[in-house]
């Protein structure tokens, strides 16, 4: 009988191999089909759409001849492989992949020895997914104010708010610009603290020649389909160059320990052990084998797609600036290269007449969409009903404040042709000319 090899088995064992197979039901031809046609749906199936279908149909079922179903979903060897990709790409000791960077960020908060009553500072202005861990977990959230250019955290505002129940800082490169990441690694120096970059925006940036993602104790992307890159809807990347990376698959996946199995047992149950030496209890936050091959795919495209944005932003730069008022993105430097995944357009609310909340208005009145999906977190119920005190976080964040309310939306970048990369941009002029003549 034909032994199974390594790439048969359902979990991640190396050269060990156990007697089942690894699969429930099969995939097979019709569903392939039915992938095809949700990978290109169309509402109005026409003669050339049907004859393509068919012609697919046909193709695979001659490859299903020759073929056999995968049997290997989830865990397996395209992930591994895709890992290899990602490490190399961001010059990381270790990478894992993970159901989406929100699981991510919760195993690298479980090696950090996040517990409950630590303090984590992080910016006021980011997506909750950063917060959602140490709040879970009874952490308190201490948020840092912006940098106005930037709105990304400011890093003399984590030097005022440490205290000695801090525990991490966690910055995040908001819309792919970096963040300034020397000062934040020196501050974390000075009071022994670990650095979590929330590089969720950033898969392709770098910061003084570093991957942004790799540059602090752990790190990494997100793979969520609205990202510059996504594997197949949802994923994330962690990172790290500790020696604490080589418990990532255990972390991955509950703990599961193939290396000191038990007796008359397959495998043990380790505890992940965290910065102090301490025990946490692994997740399950696994990564399937069609996830990774849709980010193996879509990495061949990364650079390209970041250089386009690139250039789309540029060409924004250059029509905006001409108007007063209108604050235009910071551009990449010799030490920055951000991905572009959001442009950050910014005003001066006294030049233009009035405020950004007035001028979005405007702008999806012309048919422009603003992504108005990063603001101060304290402002959401949650984090009442947990007893914060909305108004003196907002005291003592006074950048993020301004900011919000008077200053920047996210317009997007994604693939816009030129034509509406200058239509949006002109949109914009002309709306601000309106709000200054209204004045
Ligand atoms: C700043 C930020 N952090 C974290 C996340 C969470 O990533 P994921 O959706 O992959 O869990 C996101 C997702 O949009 C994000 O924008």
């Amino acid at each position: 009988m034909k032994k199974n090899n390594a790439g048969d088995f359902r979990y991640a064992v190396g050269e060990k191999t156990v007697p089942w197979n690894a699969v429930g039901e099969f995939y097979d031809v019709e569903d392939a089909v039915q992938v095809a046609r949700f990978l290109f749906p169309t509402q109005e199936p026409n003669s050339e759409y049907q004859s393509g279908l068919k012609l697919v149909q046909e193709g695979l079922m001659k490859m299903r001849q020759q073929g056999k179903p995968a049997t290997k979903l989830t865990l397996g060897k395209t992930v591994q492989k895709a890992e290899e990709i990602i490490a190399e790409y961001t010059g990381s000791k270790y990478a894992c992949l993970t159901t989406n960077w929100t699981a991510g960020m919760e195993i690298a908060y479980k090696l950090s020895g996040l517990q409950p009553g630590d303090e984590v500072i992080m910016p006021a202005i980011t997506f909750v997914a950063t917060m959602a861990y140490p709040l879970s977990i009874g952490a308190k959230i201490v948020f840092a104010d912006i940098d106005p250019e930037t709105i990304n955290i400011d890093p003399a505002d984590i030097e005022r708010k440490i205290t000695p129940k801090t525990k991490m800082i966690v910055p995040v490169h908001i819309g792919g610009t970096p963040c300034d990441m020397d000062p934040i690694m020196a501050i974390a120096k000075k009071h022994s603290l670990y650095v979590m970059e929330d590089a969720a925006h950033g898969l392709g940036g770098k910061y003084k020649g570093k991957s942004l993602g790799s540059i602090a104790h752990f790190g990494g992307h997100s793979l969520h389909e609205v990202k510059n890159i996504n594997s197949f809807g949802e994923g994330g990347t962690l990172l790290t160059n500790l020696d604490c990376g080589e418990q990532f698959s255990k972390a991955r996946f509950l703990g599961l320990d193939f290396t000191k199995k038990i007796k008359n047992w397959l495998y043990d149950i380790s505890p992940i052990i965290d910065r102090f030496g301490k025990p946490q209890v692994a997740g399950n936050h696994s990564f399937t084998e069609i996830q990774a091959l849709g980010l193996i795919l879509q990495m061949k495209r990364l650079d390209e797609i970041i250089a386009r944005r690139k250039k789309a932003a540029q060409k924004m730069n250059e029509i905006l600036k001409q108007e007063r008022g209108i604050l235009v993105e910071k551009a990449d430097t010799q030490e920055t290269y951000g991905t572009h995944h959001l442009y950050l357009l910014r005003i001066e609310p006294q030049i233009v007449g009035g405020t950004i909340q007035e001028l979005t208005k405007k702008l999806s009145d012309k048919g422009l969409t603003c992504i108005t999906h990063f603001g101060p977190m304290y402002r959401f119920n949650i984090l009442k009903s947990f007893g914060y005190d909305e108004e003196s976080i907002a005291k003592s964040c006074p950048v993020t404040e301004r900011m919000f309310d008077t200053s920047y939306t996210h317009l997007p970048l994604y693939p816009l042709t030129e034509e509406q990369i200058n239509f949006q941009a002109n949109a914009v002029v002309e709306a601000v000319r309106e709000m200054k003549s209204n004045k």
